[in-house]
């Protein structure tokens, strides 16, 4: 017999059971499988965390795991395909190992709900993109009803239950870097885009909380540390402004501010280098270019997607600002940080994309000389403003094709950013090894522009300089000047 247990998305989830069973002499394994962006990085290792916390070993082989979690991603259908053919890999070691039990978790599980038991049968929890505190409850579930002779599926949907997780001791990865979520959700509305209804309204956790958890990377070794938002620089929005007698922060109204958040962690010693992922053109404001400008820490990189140069198509895409205002805000920020370097994503072939609107993307993406461009091609997601009212009217060879001509503007703005470089003598925090061959590693000048150069396993996680020798289009090569001075 089969039981499905569903959850309302209005309401935390109730648990049944718990995870205790898990904590019998030989630990039950995880193992989770992430698809998506930094994001779903950090809350599988948060998921992790919360497995071992109840009593349960994580596992990087999946042959070897009697739980097996998806971490998911639904911003493209592409990205939902591709999860479901990864599942549909699973049914056939499902069908000789019945006991495993297989969850899908996060942005994807969010969006479609309990469809997925539809498409993939095998499937015994789906949980939404706020349950981390509940995941191994959940299992227990599935466990405690398997015990009674039942086929539980489970399925946990609640958007609130998350919001007080303590991260504490959680999620570093291990290696110099670790990320750092400093809000969940998103509150814009860009009409192609699915994250804010399956990720919901935004949560920045506050600042004390943020310096303690990167306290604790860097104690465990972490010497990077990645801000991670879906609109980063919106940090501190959804606070209350401060009452009298209480600080007051350089964000609206004495809110805190990203520009806060970075100066704080400046002060963190030990710690040689915070990257934010991704900063959206209406909150660059004046206190986060000088807080850039002031902390000798912070790359001097933004990723900035400008997603389209046609106002028309801005417009369309409720993107909140002209071609004329990102530009205006650029002119601000590089005053205060001449040497920036900007990111970009862009979507190609929106619904009422023309060829001048097209050009226009092209033209801006040379204009801003992009050091790395991420390009799109526009996917209808159900349930979204533009997938609504929008007919998907650019033939997929027309996307195919700007798709290829961004690509190669890309290319051309890369190779230019990057050649700047050659000759200049960069401090590099060495990220890790290559894998094209020993004595080579690889890292990140102070402008968060890739690099490699000849050295051992020994500079890793040393900021060492580096003359630039090289450039091309996807990054640098260069020569060790001196050997690491921290
Ligand atoms: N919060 C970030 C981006 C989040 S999603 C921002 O606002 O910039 C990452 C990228 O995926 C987006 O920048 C966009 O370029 C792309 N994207 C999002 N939805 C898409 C869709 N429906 N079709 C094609 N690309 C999309
Ligand atoms: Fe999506 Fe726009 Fe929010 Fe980015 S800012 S996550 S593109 S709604
Ligand atoms: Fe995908 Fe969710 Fe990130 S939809 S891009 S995993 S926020």
């Amino acid at each position: 017999m089969s039981t499905t247990r569903v959850q309302s998305k209005a309401t935390a989830p109730e648990i049944v059971g718990s995870g205790s069973e898990a904590a019998e002499s030989a630990p039950r394994r995880v193992h989770v499988v992430t698809f998506g962006c930094q994001m779903n990085k950090y809350d599988s290792l948060l998921a992790e965390g919360r497995f071992r916390r109840a009593g349960y070993a994580t596992t990087d082989r999946m042959e070897d795991a009697d739980v097996v979690l998806f971490n998911t991603c639904s911003v493209r259908e592409h990205a939902e395909e591709r999860t479901f053919s990864w599942l549909g890999e699973l049914k056939r070691v499902k069908a000789e190992r019945p006991d495993l039990v297989v969850g899908v978790m996060g942005c994807m599980a969010q969006r479609v709900g309990e469809e997925i038991f539809s498409r993939a049968g095998h499937v015994d929890l789906v949980a939404g993109t706020r349950q981390f505190a509940s995941l191994p409850a959940l299992v227990g579930d599935v466990l405690a009803a398997r015990n009674a002779g039942d086929r539980a599926r489970v399925v946990a949907l609640g958007m609130d239950d998350d919001l007080a997780v303590d991260r504490a001791g959680e999620p570093w990865a291990g290696g110099s870097h670790a990320w750092l979520t400093v809000m969940r959700g998103c509150d814009l509305n860009c009409t192609y885009c699915i994250v804010p209804s399956v990720r919901g309204r935004v949560l920045s956790y506050p600042i004390d909380h943020l310096v303690r958890e990167a306290r604790g990377y860097v104690e465990q070794g972490a010497r990077a540390i990645t801000l991670l938002g879906q609109t980063v620089n919106s940090y501190g929005e959804d606070v209350p402004a401060p009452s009298a007698g209480e600080r007051r922060w350089s964000g609206r109204q004495g809110r805190p501010g990203l520009a806060d958040l970075l100066r704080e962690l400046q002060q963190v010693d030990g710690l040689a280098r915070i990257r934010m992922i991704t900063a959206h053109p209406s909150y660059v404001t004046e206190a986060l270019a000088e807080a850039i400008r002031d902390c000798d820490k912070v790359e001097r990189f933004l990723p900035l997607p400008a997603q389209s140069g046609s106002d028309a198509m801005l417009r369309a895409m409720k993107r909140g600002y002209t071609v004329d205002l990102y530009r205006r805000r650029m002119e601000m920020l590089r005053a205060r940080v001449p040497d920036i370097e900007l990111a970009s994503d862009w979507i190609v072939g929106f619904p009422g994309e023309s060829d001048a609107d097209f050009d226009a993307s092209e033209a801006f993406l040379a204009e801003q000389a992009f050091a790395v461009n991420y390009v799109f091609k526009y996917s209808p997601r159900p349930g979204t403003g533009a997938a609504e009212r929008l007919a998907d009217d650019v033939p997929e060879e027309i996307k195919k094709e700007r798709n290829q001509r961004l690509l190669r503007a890309s290319e051309r703005s890369g190779l230019q950013r990057n050649s700047a470089h050659v000759g200049a003598t960069r401090r590099v925090l060495v990220d890790g090894l290559s894998d094209r061959g020993e004595g080579v590693v690889l890292g990140r000048t102070e402008h968060g522009l890739a690099i490699s150069l000849k050295g051992e396993a020994d500079l890793v996680g040393r900021i060492v300089e580096v003359r630039v020798e090289s450039a091309s289009a996807y990054g640098l090569t260069g020569t060790l000047q001196t050997y690491p001075q921290d």
